[in-house]
């Protein structure tokens, strides 16, 4: 049977590189024989996280992306790079997902969105490192959370430059590195019995 395989990226940006990778790493996925789940942040109407309105009842957009986290047993996630970090956008999804649900009985204070996924990381950045340093903090963020967290990872460096008009990838060698990355963490799923 096909991995369920989540993609999503860390902007919501229009030109955004990230969203235009991860398209990329869906398509691969597909290739690859993933059953593969493509979403955007966009789509989700998530507030800043606070503690407050969540005890008012978890939103349900975030009820949605939980619910997508937790069938999902591989992911990617595409990371753009500010400040040498992840994005807030980034952060405060992860945030409302990985807390656990109150007041909804098909959610138990057991059903952890992120434990025991695979996930796959790449970042894209029109500066020379690609958003590298964005993962090296996105890593234990999803460790935390007890993700196995693939060791492959590609960040995309001059995306400017990197994409056709048609969001094609010029380089084939960034093909491939997305590729190794999309294709370790099904591996990864397959090994793991996730
Ligand atoms: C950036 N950018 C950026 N790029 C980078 O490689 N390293 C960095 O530290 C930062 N810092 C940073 C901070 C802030 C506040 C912004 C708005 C931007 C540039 C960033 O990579 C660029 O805007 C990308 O295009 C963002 O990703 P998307 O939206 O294209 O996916």
């Amino acid at each position: 049977t096909p991995t369920p395989l989540l993609v999503f990226a860390g902007s919501t940006r229009a030109q955004s590189f990230n969203r235009k990778l991860a398209k990329v790493a869906a398509d691969i996925g597909r290739e690859a024989g993933a059953a593969v789940t493509h979403i955007e942040l966009a789509d989700f109407d998530v507030p800043l996280y606070n503690a407050d309105l969540e005890a008012k009842g978890t939103p349900r957009d975030v009820v949605r992306l939980k619910e997508l986290f937790f069938s999902h047993p591989a992911w990617v996630v595409v990371s753009p790079e500010y400040n040498g970090s992840y994005t807030g956008l980034m952060k405060n999804t992860i945030d409302w997902v990985s807390s656990p649900i109150k007041g909804d009985p098909n959610w138990s204070s057991g059903t952890k969105p992120f434990a025991g996924k695979v996930v796959g990381m790449l970042s894209a950045s029109p500066g020379a490192l690609g958003g590298l340093r964005s993962l090296s903090h996105l890593a234990p963020l999803l460790m935390n959370l007890q993700c196995w967290v693939s060791p492959k990872q590609f960040a995309l460096s001059k995306a400017g430059e990197a994409f056709t008009p048609e969001g094609q990838l010029v380089a084939e060698a960034a093909r491939e590195n997305v590729r190794g990355v999309v294709e370790q963490v099904l591996w990864a799923a397959r090994r793991f019995g996730v």
